[in-house]
């Protein structure tokens, strides 16, 4: 028998069917409520909400689990790249070895930009944070692609998910040599996705950088480890764009605007940043620890806390051990890598920290990766940006492809005045 839950409101009882996931997860769908009962529902900030149907990611934040696609994320980092995650996490599927092929020519024919584009960063100031040029950039995609507008067929939805994942890359490296003042120089890298982007950021004209093989491993593996993350806020972003049949570009371009913030993908950013601060003034682990359990204290350990995980986040485990192998591989040490360390350890036997069921999250260790690779800390969100962006097109196609797919308007309720004059209104 089909499970049903009863809401009882003004003394009359009213049933509503509980849809069943694949892994077991319930939910009450309460879509008929409002017709039904006059009531909506109240859930501050989505936290008990379903928003879609899905079949991309599979999260259980109270055992630490992440999928992409059944697949398990630690099986995935240590056998896949990410090209081919992508592609999973786009198509449902594996490529061939001939799509694959196929799939990365496109991106080699895709990898440049428009000049008109690269002109673009002249009207940029050298010091723009990274976040606002990639959102600017991407959405000016849409500026060269309309017949990308519409897509209704597969080869126009490869064609535009190529141009974004390969273009993405020079975005990035554009954006890092503008504000250094360098000319905007692209050189077209070998080897995989990772070691591409390294080349395009470091090479300068008659200076090919060639990445490390080890180290762009690990900037490969941090793009796998964000590749998605189901209903996360740029996700839902990317979704809600979407739902009213906005283009991809502009869409993806929303979702790099939601991740820029600081308690979304800007906390890699904010955790570097933390951990600066505290080397520099000296502050003890101790009191760190004491400023956030302070009560009338805004200050938060960037890096810790998530959500949906009420225990280790898979991404953080994998991450922390990538971290002491590429220091080691560029025979780096990093003083603040002690720091996380010794900050994580207090934290995880402190009982603010074991009551709240608040872990390490995937950005606590990633900077450190990152700042050991060479890039630059307000460049960090961009990095989670191309990791994310094959989550966000996957979202935007689910939801394009959608037959039952309504635009997305959730309601509200209204606290505000009452019906009052213009006069009255003016007295104040
Ligand atoms: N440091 C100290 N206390 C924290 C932290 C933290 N990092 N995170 C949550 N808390 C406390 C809150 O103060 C609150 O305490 P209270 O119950 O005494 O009021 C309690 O834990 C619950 O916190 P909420 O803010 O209700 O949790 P929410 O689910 O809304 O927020 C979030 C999750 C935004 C990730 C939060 O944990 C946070 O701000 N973390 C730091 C920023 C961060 O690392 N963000 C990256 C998240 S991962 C990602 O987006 C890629």
């Amino acid at each position: 028998m089909q499970d049903k839950a009863i809401i009882t409101n003004d003394s009359k009882s009213t049933e509503c069917p509980v849809i069943i996931g694949t892994e077991g997860e319930k939910a009450i769908d309460i879509a008929k409520l409002r017709s039904q009962t006059g009531c909506i529902t109240f859930d501050d900030g989505y936290g008990n909400t379903g928003s879609c149907l899905s079949k991309i990611t599979f999260i259980d934040g109270d055992l630490g689990i992440l999928r992409y696609r059944g697949i398990d994320i630690a099986e995935l980092s240590e056998k896949s790249d990410f090209i081919e995650t992508a592609y999973l996490i786009i198509w449902g599927r594996f490529p061939t070895a001939d799509e694959r092929k196929a799939f990365e020519a496109q991106m080699a024919e895709n990898a440049k930009l428009p000049d008109s584009m690269t002109q673009q960063f002249e009207g940029f100031p050298k010091d723009a944070h990274p976040m606002a040029v990639l959102t600017s950039m991407i959405n000016a995609m849409s500026c060269h692609h309309h017949d990308l507008f519409e897509i209704k067929d597969e080869k126009s939805f490869a064609r535009a998910t190529a141009i974004l994942l390969s273009k993405i890359r020079l975005i990035a490296a554009y954006t890092y040599k503008h504000a250094n003042g360098d000319a905007l120089f692209c050189q077209q890298g070998e080897g995989g996705y990772a070691a591409q982007f390294l080349s395009m950021m470091f090479s300068w004209p008659g200076k090919r950088y060639v990445a490390d093989a080890d180290v762009a491993r690990a900037l490969d593996l941090l793009f796998i480890l964000h590749a998605d993350h189901e209903q996360n806020c740029s996700t839902s972003t990317v979704r809600m764009v979407a739902s009213s049949e906005a283009n991809l570009f502009t869409a993806t371009s929303a979702g790099v605007s939601a991740l820029w913030g600081k308690l979304h993908g800007g906390a890699n950013q904010a955790v570097l940043e933390m951990l600066e601060g505290i080397k520099n003034s000296g502050d003890s682990i101790e009191s760190v620890i004491a400023k956030c359990k302070q009560k009338d204290s805004d200050f938060r350990l960037m890096g810790f806390g998530h959500r949906v995980y009420k225990n280790f986040d898979p991404r953080a485990k994998i991450i922390k051990v990538a971290c002491d192998k590429v220091l080691d591989k560029l025979g780096k040490s990093d003083p603040l890598l002690q720091i996380a360390k010794d900050l994580e350890k207090a934290a995880l036997s402190d009982s603010y920290f074991v009551d709240r069921k608040l872990y390490p999250n995937v950005d606590f260790y990633s900077g450190i990766i990152m700042r050991a690779i060479g890039i630059p800390t307000n460049m960090f969100t961009v990095m989670f940006a191309i990791g994310r962006m094959p989550g966000w097109i996957a979202n935007w196609k689910e939801t394009n492809e959608n037959p039952k797919a309504r635009i997305y308007r959730p309601r509200q309720i209204y606290m505000g005045p009452k019906l009052r004059s213009y006069e009255d209104a003016k007295k104040g």
